[in-house]
């Protein structure tokens, strides 16, 4: 029990587009946690974010992380930058929640959950998809063994985005800025979504493939897929762009008792199979050669409202209790999606299969070959409120 004590938060990169997503809950949730101060470099939000809150700004890291009025806090800056901020707070002896994707490359996010772990830090990472309770509710499903052993999973992740989209963002689709395209951006919480699902682990090898189909405003790909297998044998298919549209954010996963499929973040389909497929595989005798177990249909699970702010809240009792169990997802949880992500940028370029993890020092190799071979590409800045867009 925490009784009324509150968990006194900062946050890095407070006023961009996640920033203030974390700034509001903060302060109109209702929740163990209060939002005291706020840190961004860009000067003029800064302030106008600190004036309209109320609470102090600064447009220094090292400032927020030494004030005694706060307790933890939540890094939303880009992701490249995810690693030097862990590291700041967890040295000042503050907890931490970063912003999804842990970091841009393995050596980044192995560095800042050494320093977690180092500084003995509640350490935590934002992929909310997980406080949908549909989430958990699979989970349970596959624990309970109603699915039987499962076999493989299906994933395909679609989030269409313009050139536009890529004009706005100054560090977005740059090879150097952001450090690679759908699979690092948008992708992250369907790649944490399959490895929670798939195993509560990274895959254990997997190839992949990557290219940009059409965006002329951004350096990196639009297009992504692998295919794969995780420890515990379940087998993989991904599939990630925001060139295609019209299609849905879809997980299948196939038990040799049942399979589930959620859509945009429901259950739309749960089925269960008369006979265990491996049972009826081995002991059906004929005569249809093309006959299978009765597929039954099943009433969808029943699951509670989504709450967003879940995430918040449970890191907020990590904190406050100093038990690490109570968080929804850990920042070591977060390297499941970082090592698969990266994994399938360096397998498309090697052009080969990759054994996870990969390499973090043959990973900037790539990154720097990369970067230094990146197209130019033509993208007017627009440093204005209209700046702070979608991911
Ligand atoms: N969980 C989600 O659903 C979700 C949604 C959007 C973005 N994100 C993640 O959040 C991060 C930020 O994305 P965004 O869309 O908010 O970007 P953004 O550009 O809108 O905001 C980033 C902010 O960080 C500030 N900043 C940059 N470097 C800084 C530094 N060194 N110190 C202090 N402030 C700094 C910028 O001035 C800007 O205000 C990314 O890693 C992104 O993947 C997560």
């Amino acid at each position: 029990m925490t009784g009324n004590r509150k968990v006194r938060f900062g946050i890095i990169g407070s006023a961009g587009l996640i920033g203030n997503y974390h700034a509001d809950i903060l302060t109109k949730g209702e929740g163990p946690y209060e939002l005291t101060a706020v840190c961004d470099i860009n000067e003029l939000r800064l302030r106008n974010q600190a004036e309209k809150l109320g609470i102090f700004g600064t447009t220094q890291v090292s400032e927020l992380v030494a004030r005694d009025d706060v307790d933890a806090i939540i890094v939303a800056t880009p992701h490249p930058f995810h690693a030097a901020g862990v590291i700041a707070v967890v040295e000042a002896g503050k907890d931490v929640m970063t912003e999804k994707p842990l970091a841009a490359t393995p050596a980044d996010a192995r560095r800042l959950i050494k320093a977690i772990n180092r500084k003995r830090r509640i350490g935590a990472v934002h992929y909310q998809s997980r406080a949908n309770p549909v989430a958990r509710k699979a989970r349970q499903m596959i624990d309970s063994g109603e699915l039987g052993k499962i076999i493989s999973i299906r994933v395909t992740g679609s989030y269409y985005k313009s050139d536009y989209y890529y004009s706005l963002g100054g560090w977005r689709g740059m090879w150097r800025d952001e450090g690679g395209g759908v699979l690092i951006n948008q992708a992250p919480h369907d790649i944490d979504m399959m490895c929670y699902l798939a195993a509560e682990s990274a895959p254990a090898e997997l190839a992949g493939r990557w290219t940009n189909l059409y965006h002329d405003a951004s350096q990196v790909e639009d297009f992504a897929s692998a295919i794969g297998v995780f420890p515990n044998g379940v087998q993989f298919t991904l599939n990630v762009s925001v060139a295609t549209h019209g299609d849905a954010r879809r997980f299948e996963v196939f038990g040799t008792a049942g399979a589930i499929t959620i859509q945009d973040g429901k259950f739309t389909r749960y089925v269960r199979f008369e006979k265990d497929l491996v049972d009826f595989a081995h002991t059906y005798e004929g005569p249809d050669p093309y006959a299978g177990p009765v597929v039954q249909d099943q009433p969808l699970p029943e699951v509670g409202e989504n709450d967003p702010s879940l995430i918040h809240k449970m890191f907020a009792e990590a904190v406050l209790t100093r038990k690490k169990a109570k968080m929804l997802v850990s920042a070591a949880d977060g390297l499941w999606s970082q090592e698969t992500i990266n994994a399938i940028y360096l397998s498309s370029y090697l052009g080969k299969k990759v054994k996870l993890p990969v390499s973090a020092a043959r990973y900037e190799k790539m990154l720097a070959d990369l970067i230094a071979n990146a197209r130019p590409v033509s993208r007017p800045q627009r440093e204005s409120e209209e700046g702070r867009i979608a991911r």
